[in-house]
């Protein structure tokens, strides 16, 4: 997994891969940033963890290279970004494109970027939610895998909104990583069709 900062997300997929059937097992927790609490929630359920800073590298695409490197030593099937706040480069797509997934907390194609409950609000929608999705190059711009809606209250600010959209969201990042890990899946256009 791929992680930014408070690490929700990731704590409810630890949580899930406790029961064996669930299916899944998160081998390891990489960040482009230290001292986060999502690494910190990583070493306590004992999950090796890196973290890879942009600003140490030359250029971007050496920090991709190196991320990529990080990431296929653990040999994972599938990877799954949970607020990381980087956008991956070429090297990394190609390595692992088709089996990275990535949660956004808005209905996409609605509201992409860094700001998306923040966006829903100011728009004036009366519904928003998430959307879990695999990732290509583009910002939150790849075939949508799953979503769930959440309403917008008259009285929400920011943090309201996402605080609500953040309970929706892991329990449908749980339920969807563990479908696509125990089901497999299939893409057909923009199409992805979880199971055979
Ligand atoms: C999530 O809402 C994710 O969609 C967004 O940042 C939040 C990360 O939350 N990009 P957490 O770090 O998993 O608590």
């Amino acid at each position: 997994m791929l992680v930014s900062g408070a690490g929700t997300n990731l704590q409810a997929l630890l949580d899930a891969c406790l029961s064996d059937s669930y299916g899944a097992e998160v081998v390891a927790v990489g960040a482009d940033r230290d001292h986060i609490p999502a690494l910190a929630r990583a070493k306590a359920a004992g999950i090796p963890t890196f973290s890879l800073r942009v600003r140490d590298f030359p250029a971007r695409d050496d920090w991709d290279r190196a991320l990529t490197a990080a990431c296929a030593e653990f040999k994972p099937d599938l990877i799954v970004l949970a607020g990381f706040m980087k956008l991956l480069g070429a090297d990394f797509l190609a390595r692992f494109g088709g089996r990275v997934i990535n949660t956004h907390p808005a209905l996409l194609p609605s509201f992409p970027g860094m700001h998306g409950a923040r966006d829903a609000l100011e728009y004036g929608a009366k519904v928003s939610g998430c959307t879990v999705f695999l990732v290509d190059a583009g910002t939150d711009s790849g075939p949508i895998i799953a979503q769930a809606a959440v309403p917008v209250h008259d009285d929400d600010d920011e943090a309201a909104l996402h605080g609500r959209i953040k309970v929706a969201e892991r329990a449908l990042l749980v339920d969807t990583v563990g479908r696509l890990v125990r089901d497999g899946w299939s893409v057909q256009g923009r199409k992805v069709r979880i199971g055979s």
